[in-house]
């Protein structure tokens, strides 16, 4: 049964060291049992201060980058070097400057197209999960729109929001009309853990929906791990129209 924890922050600031830690300790226990541990990364403006701040030299310090494994949790369909490409965001704010084998990168290559990125990528996941008929990663950061979606499961996407059969999947959003590829609802419903970013005052209303129960039909609130925990981090704006908000 999935375990959520709602964890309202003061500011970014605070809401950024507390996923920098996460990030610190599921790698340390992942580590300790198996060796490796893998990640998933999202895109969108709110997890670039957590990047940042995993490079700096204490977070540096304290991570054996050598063993982790960089997934994706979604991507536009335009070349890694675009400033829309989220393989782009986490490379500038973290990636070029940890110790990290390039082998352990496993973007996905939009500038493909989204059929055959998400294909490719299918396959890198199947490869590196290799006994297991749907990825676990160990770690997602995901972020949610005011429409309710995360990664680039839209609201509205029957495909993306319907299927069983596929781990990363096409997807088509009309406004401001883009290609992308998503990892799908199984996969991130099979993390160990799954951690919302969520900040500011137009965020305040889908957060009180979802974390309230009000909708539940929209694609992040149908993210509850099935054997692990979802944590939501929100800083205060975001969760002004929570009932019992307590800050921490
Ligand atoms: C992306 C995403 C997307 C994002 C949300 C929230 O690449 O855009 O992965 O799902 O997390 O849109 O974005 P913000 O953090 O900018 O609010």
């Amino acid at each position: 049964m999935t375990t959520r924890r709602i964890e309202v922050v003061k500011s970014i600031e605070d809401l950024s060291l507390k996923a920098a830690e996460l990030f610190v300790s599921e790698a340390a226990a992942a580590i300790a049992v198996r060796g490796i541990f893998s990640v998933a990364l999202s895109g969108g403006s709110t997890p670039a201060p957590v990047y940042s701040l995993l490079s700096n030299d204490e977070y540096r310090s304290r991570i054996s980058w050598d063993r982790i494994h960089f997934f994706w949790a979604d991507e536009r369909c335009v070349p890694q070097d675009h400033t829309d490409s989220n393989y782009k965001l986490a490379s500038d704010l973290l990636l070029s400057k940890i110790p990290v084998p390039k082998a352990n990168i496993h973007r996905i290559q939009g500038e493909l197209g989204p059929d055959r990125a998400a294909n490719i990528y299918e396959n890198a996941l199947r490869f590196f999960f290799q006994d297991m008929p749907v990825p676990s990663l160990d770690l997602i950061f995901l972020g949610v729109g005011t429409d309710g979606h995360t990664a680039s499961i839209f609201p509205n996407e029957a495909k993306a929001n319907n299927t069983t059969t596929r781990t990363a999947i096409p997807v088509y959003v009309e406004t401001p009309g883009i290609h992308r590829v998503s990892l799908t609802l199984p996969v991130l419903n099979n993390a160990g853990t799954v951690v919302f970013l969520v900040t500011g005052k137009t965020k305040a209303r889908i957060v009180r929906d979802i974390l309230e129960g009000i909708n539940s039909g929209f694609p992040a609130a149908r993210v509850n791990p099935d054997r692990g925990q979802a944590i939501w981090l929100i800083d205060h704006e975001a969760a002004k129209l929570l009932n019992h908000r307590k800050m921490i």
